[in-house]
């Protein structure tokens, strides 16, 4: 009896996801949406406005990066589907965008969108230059981030960016985890002492094969780990 229900519940839950997809895409799916997302996000596409021109000249930088993914022809095509979905896109976006009430998903959300949070990590600022570089930030994202939260991200980063930069655990986060991740991937993440402990040990084993070289000493994996589990822990 229950085990029926559930799956004619998931049955109607994967006919409406069928149909929304159908609407959604308009029965044919739009080009932009699989050859512009393969890199970056959809959103990275659509955030910035631009003229006719300036769409032509990124979507042919874009091919240059391999011609093979995106031909001339498809090139049109995307142009097209830009200039059409323009404004539609980027509402859509302020509209659907989560809510955050922990500062650093906030951060980790918003501050992805362009560039990733690398970017962000290998900078060394006062309270004042964060203030001022998370503004010009704001205002470029075409209401992607409201007023309140660029400041609620501004004090978070003079508040905590010191911990990932100052402290010696720090600096050698930075220097050595960076390499090989987008920041993101790492501090998406919440563990504890032994789970981070695990996670450094195993990316230790395969950057010592990778680089061919006594990678991380103990004395800095326990930096790393210490300092990974004030900036993730719980509650933060
Ligand atoms: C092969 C990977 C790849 C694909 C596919 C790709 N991009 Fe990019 N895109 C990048 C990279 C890397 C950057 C950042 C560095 C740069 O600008 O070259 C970027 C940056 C951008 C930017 C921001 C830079 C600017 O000048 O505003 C836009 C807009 C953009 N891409 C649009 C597109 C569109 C539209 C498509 C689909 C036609 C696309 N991308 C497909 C790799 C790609
Ligand atoms: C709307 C797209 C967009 C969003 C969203 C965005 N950035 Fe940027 N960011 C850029 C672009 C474009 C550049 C490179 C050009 C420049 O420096 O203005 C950049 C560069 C940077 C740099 C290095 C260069 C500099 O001038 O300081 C930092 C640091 C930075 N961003 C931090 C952030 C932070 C923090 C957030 C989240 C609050 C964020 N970005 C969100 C577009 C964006
Ligand atoms: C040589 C490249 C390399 C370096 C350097 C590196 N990692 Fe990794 N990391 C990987 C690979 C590959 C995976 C996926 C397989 C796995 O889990 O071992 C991974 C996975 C992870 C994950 C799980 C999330 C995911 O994306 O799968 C975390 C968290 C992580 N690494 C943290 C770190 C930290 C912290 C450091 C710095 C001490 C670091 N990594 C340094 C290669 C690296």
């Amino acid at each position: 009896m229950k085990p029926a229900r559930n799956i004619a519940l998931l049955g109607a839950l994967i006919l409406s996801s069928v149909t929304f997809m159908a609407q959604g895409l308009n029965g044919q799916g739009f080009l932009v949406d699989v050859k512009c997302s393969k890199c970056h996000t959809l959103e990275r596409v659509f955030i910035i406005c631009k003229s006719e021109g300036e769409w032509r000249d990124v979507i042919e930088k874009m091919m240059g990066k391999n011609p093979e993914w995106i031909r001339p022809g498809e090139a049109e095509q995307v142009l097209k589907e830009i200039l059409s979905l323009y404004p539609d896109r980027v509402h859509e976006m302020c509209r659907t965008r989560r809510h955050y009430e922990n500062v650093r998903l906030l951060f980790l959300d918003r501050c992805t969108v362009c560039h990733n949070i690398n970017r962000v990590l290998f900078e060394d600022r006062t309270r004042h230059e964060w203030g001022e570089t998370v503004r010009r930030m704001y205002s470029e994202a075409m209401g992607f981030i409201t007023e309140e939260e660029a400041a609620q991200i501004a004090h978070f980063l003079s508040e905590t960016g010191h911990l990932l930069k100052e402290e010696a655990g720090g600096r050698v986060f930075v220097a050595k985890c960076l390499n090989c991740h987008p920041g993101e991937e790492i501090l998406m993440e919440t563990h504890d002492s032994a789970g981070w402990g695990k996670q450094v040990e195993r990316c230790r084993e395969t950057a010592c094969r990778t680089f061919n070289t006594n990678w991380l000493d103990p004395a800095e994996a326990r930096l790393i780990v210490d300092l990974l589990v004030k900036t993730q822990g719980e509650g933060r």
